[in-house]
C-alpha cells in the first residue's frame, strides 16, 4: 500500500487526475490516497491559495500526482507550481517526449527527454521595477543547481543506453549565466567518454526540432528554454494532450504533465487524459511498479491505434470520461 497526496488542481486538472486515478486503480497497485488542493478555487471557499494540509501531506509522503494550477497573467499571485519546485527542492523537471503509435505527426521515431533546471534562472521570480518605464529580472544560475540538473541528465543518458547529451544554452550572448550552465555541462561530460556532449543554442534548437527531431535523445537545460522547448517538443507528438513529467528532488517527488489548466476547455469532459495518466505511469515506474506502469503505456497505445475513443485534440470526439475508459478496458495485466 503506498500513501500518495493527489493534487487535482483547477482548470482541466479536477478531470484528468480523476481519469488517472481511476486507470492507475485499474492496475491493482494499491494506494492510499490524500487529496489535497491548492489555488484560486480554493481561495474562494477556504479563504487561502495553498492550506497547511498541503504542505503536511507532500511533507508526509514524499510523493504526489498533481494536477495542474491556474496562474494570473501580468499580476495577482505568484505561480503554485513554481513555489512548491523551489519550497521542495524538485530540481529535475523530466519530460519524456515520444511518439505514439496512431497519432498523425509530421515526423516517425521521435523519441527524446527533457531534463529541465527547475529551480533557478529567471525563474526565481526576482523582477522589480525601475521606473514607469523600466522592469528588470534577474537570472541567476549557480554552479551547484547547474551540475545536478546535467548530472542527472547524463546519469539518464547512460542507464538508458543513450549516445548523446544535447545541453541548450544562449551563452553567446548571456556569457555569465548561460556560460556558467555550459562549463558545468562540458566538466560532467568528461564523465561519461562514452556519450556525446553537443552544444546547441537555444534558437538553432528550436529550428532543429522542428526540422529534424530525432537525432535528439537527451536534451538538458536551464529553467525557461526547458519550459519553452517542452510545449514545442509536445507539439511534435500530438500536443500537450499526450506528454507526461516528473519534478524530482533527492527526496521527493511531484509527478505533473507538461500542459496547464487549459481554461479554453476546462469542465466539458473534452481534455485529453492521456498526458496525465502516463504522468501516472511515470510515478508507476518511480515506485517500482514497472510492469504494471508498462501496462499503462500499452493501453494507451493500444486505445489512441484503435481510434475509436480519442479526444478531439487527436481528432477523435470522444469525452474525457470515454477515452478513459477505453483504455482502462484495455488494460492487460
Ligand atoms: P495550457 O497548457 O493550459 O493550454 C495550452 C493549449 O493546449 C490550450 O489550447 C489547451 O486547450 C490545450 N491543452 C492543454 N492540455 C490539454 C489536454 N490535456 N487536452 C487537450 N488540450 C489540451 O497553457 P495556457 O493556456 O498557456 O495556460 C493556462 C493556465 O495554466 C495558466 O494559468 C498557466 O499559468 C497554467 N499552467 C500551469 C501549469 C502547471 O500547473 N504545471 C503548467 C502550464 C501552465
Ligand atoms: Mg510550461
Amino acid at each position: 500500500m503506498y500513501n500518495i497526496t493527489l493534487i487535482p488542481g483547477d482548470g482541466i486538472g479536477p478531470e484528468v487526475a480523476e481519469a488517472a486515478k481511476s486507470v492507475i486503480e485499474a492496475t491493482g497497485v494499491k494506494i492510499r490516497w490524500e487529496t489535497v488542493n491548492a489555488g484560486i478555487d480554493v481561495l474562494a471557499k477556504e479563504g487561502i491559495l495553498v492550506p497547511d494540509k498541503v504542505f503536511e501531506s507532500l511533507e508526509k509522503t514524499r510523493i504526489a500526482l498533481k494536477g495542474p494550477i491556474t496562474t494570473p497573467i501580468g499580476s495577482g499571485f505568484k505561480s503554485i507550481n513554481v513555489m512548491l519546485r523551489k519550497k521542495y527542492d524538485l530540481f529535475s523537471n523530466i519530460r519524456p517526449i515520444k511518439a505514439i503509435p496512431g497519432i498523425a505527426v509530421p515526423f516517425q521515431n521521435v523519441d527524446l527527454v527533457i531534463f529541465r533546471e527547475n529551480t533557478e534562472d529567471l525563474y526565481i521570480g526576482v523582477e522589480k521595477t525601475i521606473d514607469e518605464g523600466t522592469a528588470e529580472a534577474i537570472k541567476r544560475i549557480t554552479r551547484e543547481g547547474s551540475l545536478r540538473i546535467i548530472k542527472a541528465a547524463f546519469a539518464y543518458a547512460h542507464q538508458n543506453h543513450k549516445s548523446k547529451v544535447t545541453v541548450v544554452h544562449k551563452a553567446n550572448i548571456m556569457k555569465l549565466t548561460d556560460g556558467l550552465f555550459l562549463q558545468c555541462a562540458r566538466e560532467v561530460s568528461k564523465d561519461y567518454p562514452h556519450i556525446q556532449l553537443q552544444e546547441v543554442i537555444v534558437d538553432n534548437m528550436c529550428m532543429q526540432l522542428v526540422m529534424n527531431p530525432s537525432q535528439f535523445q537527451v536534451i538538458v537545460t536551464t529553467n525557461l528554454y526547458g519550459d519553452i522547448l517542452s510545449d514545442l517538443c509536445a507539439g511534435l507528438v500530438g500536443g500537450l494532450g499526450v506528454v507526461p513529467g516528473a519534478n524530482l528532488g533527492k527526496d521527493m517527488a511531484v509527478f505533473e504533465a507538461v500542459h496547464g489548466s487549459a481554461p479554453d476547455i476546462a469542465g466539458k469532459n473534452i481534455a485529453n487524459p492521456v498526458a496525465m495518466i502516463l504522468t501516472g505511469a511515470m510515478m508507476l515506474h518511480y515506485l517500482g511498479e514497472s510492469d504494471k506502469s508498462y501496462s499503462i503505456y500499452k493501453a494507451v497505445e493500444t486505445t489512441i491505434l484503435e481510434g475509436k475513443f480519442v479526444t478531439k485534440d487527436l481528432d477523435g470526439s470522444a469525452s474525457t470520461k470515454d477515452m478513459t475508459n477505453a483504455i482502462i478496458e484495455n488494460i492487460s495485466l
